[in-house]
C-alpha cells in the first residue's frame, strides 16, 4: 500500500465524480463554497468534473428535519466518489442537557463510514513563518503528517454518560480499543511514514492508560514489517511540549482519537493559523477512483465569525486538493492547487486570521472568504497551461509525493 491514492486505477480524462456537499453550520458555508469553486477550476484545467449531491448535516439538520443526520444522507456519503465537508457546531444546542448535538452527526458519519484513519497534515508556508506566535527559526523544517485514530477510543467507548448514583451525580467515557482497530490505524501510519521521511512517532500515554500499554505492544508488533522506519514513542503530555519546542523532529505522528484532536489544534499554530489545515479521512473502502473519504478543514464551525467573509477557506481548499489526491487519484491537481495557495500567499493575500499576529503587515494584501477563494481560482488558472498532463507523469508524481 505504498500509493495509497492511485492503486485503484488511476487517472481518466473526462470523468465525472460523484461529491457529496456537506456545508454545515458556522463559516462551513462560505469555506466550503470556495473550496468548491476550486475544485471546479482545478477540474476545468485537468479534464474532469463533478456532480455535486448537497445535503444537510449538523445543527442545520436538526433545524430542517430534527436530526443532526438522516440516514438517507449518511446512504448519500456511503454511495458518493467523496464527501466534501465544511464545519459542524452550532453554540444554540451547547446546552449540556441537550439530547441532540450537531456534533453527533460528525461522529455518527466517520463511524459510519468507517473513515478510521484522519490525515492532519501540518507544514509551514514560508512566507507565513511570521503569522506563527512560535519563533520562526523553531519552524523550519516542519513538515508532519498526524495521523489520527478516528473511529474509536474515548469518543466512541461505551459506557459513557451520566447518572444519578447514590452520592449525587456521576458520569463516564470509557477509552476502549480492539487490538484490530489500533493495527489497522498504525500500519497506515507506518506505511505513510515509509513514503515519507521514515520517521513514525507513536503518542500515547502508557505511563498510565492500559489502552495506551496495549497501543505501544501494537506498534511494536507492527514495527517488525517496517524495519526502514525508526520508531519513537512519546508520552501525549511530554509530546505537546515537544511539538512546540522542537516541532521540525516529526514526521509522521500517530495516535488515539482524543489525542489526536487535541495535538492537531496545537500543531496549527506552527502553520500560523487553524484556518490553514486540512484533513482527510479514510479507512478500507475503496471507489473505481482511490479510497473512499470524507475531506474537511481541521476547524470548527467558528460561529462568532460566521457569515461576515471573514473566515479563511485555504484549510477547505487544501482539504480539496487532499480530496483529489486520496479518493480521485487526480494528483496532478491536487498538486495545482497546493501550488496555487503558495503562490497566493507569497503574493501577500491575507485573511484576517492570519494577519492578526504578524507585526508588520506592510505589502500585504487583507482579503475576505470568497476573494482569496478567487485569488486560488486565478493563481490556479493562470498557472494551468503548465501543468503535465501525461498519464506518467501522474503516477511519478503520485510515487514521489502522493502521500501527503
Ligand atoms: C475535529 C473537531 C471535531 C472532533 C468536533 C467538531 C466533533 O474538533 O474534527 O477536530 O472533535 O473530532
Ligand atoms: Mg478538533
Amino acid at each position: 500500500m505504498t500509493d495509497p491514492a492511485n492503486s485503484a486505477g488511476g487517472v481518466s480524462a473526462g470523468t465525472t465524480y460523484n461529491l457529496v456537499f456537506v456545508p454545515g453550520d458556522g463559516i462551513g458555508p462560505e469555506v466550503i463554497a470556495a473550496g468548491r469553486r476550486v475544485l471546479e477550476a482545478a477540474g476545468r484545467l485537468h479534464d474532469f468534473d463533478f456532480r455535486w449531491h448537497e445535503i444537510l448535516i449538523g445543527g442545520v439538520a436538526i433545524d430542517a428535519y430534527g436530526v443532526p443526520m438522516r440516514d438517507e444522507d449518511l446512504a448519500a456519503c456511503a454511495a458518493a466518489d467523496a464527501v466534501y465537508f465544511g464545519a459542524i457546531g452550532d453554540p444554540k444546542y451547547d446546552d449540556p442537557k441537550a439530547k441532540v448535538r450537531p456534533e453527533q452527526a460528525l461522529l455518527a458519519l466517520r463511524k459510519g463510514l468507517g473513515l478510521y484513519a484522519n490525515l492532519r497534515p501540518v507544514s509551514v508556508q514560508p512566507v507565513l513563518r511570521a503569522s506563527s506566535p512560535v519563533r520562526e527559526s523553531l519552524l523550519e523544517g516542519v513538515d508532519m503528517m498526524i495521523v489520527r485514530e478516528l473511529t474509536g477510543g474515548l469518543y466512541f467507548g461505551k459506557p459513557s454518560g451520566q447518572t444519578d448514583g447514590p452520592n449525587g451525580r456521576e458520569v463516564v467515557d470509557t477509552l476502549a480499543y480492539t487490538e484490530h482497530e489500533i493495527r489497522r490505524v498504525v500500519k497506515l501510519a507506518f506505511e505513510l511514514a515509509r513514503g515519507r521521511r521514515k520517521k513514525l512517532t507513536s503518542v500515547d500515554k502508557a505511563n498510565v492508560l492500559s489502552s495506551s500499554r496495549l497501543w505501544r505492544t501494537i506498534v511494536e508488533e507492527v514495527k517488525v514489517d517496517y524495519p526502514d522506519v525508526t520508531l519513537e514513542h512519546r508520552l501525549v503530555d511530554a509530546c505537546a511540549m515537544t511539538l512546540i519546542q522542537r516541532p521540525a523532529v516529526f514526521d509522521v505522528m500517530v495516535t488515539e482519537n482524543l489525542f489526536g484532536d487535541i495535538l492537531s489544534d496545537e500543531a496549527s499554530v506552527l502553520a500560523g493559523s487553524l484556518g490553514m489545515l486540512p484533513s482527510a479521512s479514510i479507512g478500507e473502502k475503496r471507489t473505481a477512483h482511490g479510497l473512499h473519504g470524507l475531506y474537511e478543514p481541521i476547524h470548527g464551525s467558528a460561529p462568532d465569525i460566521a457569515g461576515k467573509d471573514i473566515a479563511n477557506p485555504i484549510a477547505a481548499i487544501l482539504s480539496g486538493a487532499m480530496l483529489l489526491r486520496w479518493s480521485l487519484g487526480q494528483i496532478a491537481a491536487a498538486e495545482a492547487i497546493e501550488r496555487a495557495v503558495t503562490a497566493v500567499l507569497a503574493d501577500g493575500y491575507r485573511t484576517s486570521d492570519l494577519l492578526s499576529t504578524t507585526g508588520d503587515a506592510t505589502g500585504l494584501k487583507p482579503v475576505g472568504t470568497q476573494a482569496m477563494g478567487d485569488a486560488v481560482v486565478a493563481a490556479l488558472e493562470s498557472s494551468g497551461h503548465a501543468r503535465i498532463p501525461a498519464e506518467g507523469g501522474e503516477r511519478a508524481a503520485a510515487s514521489s509525493g502522493g502521500v501527503r
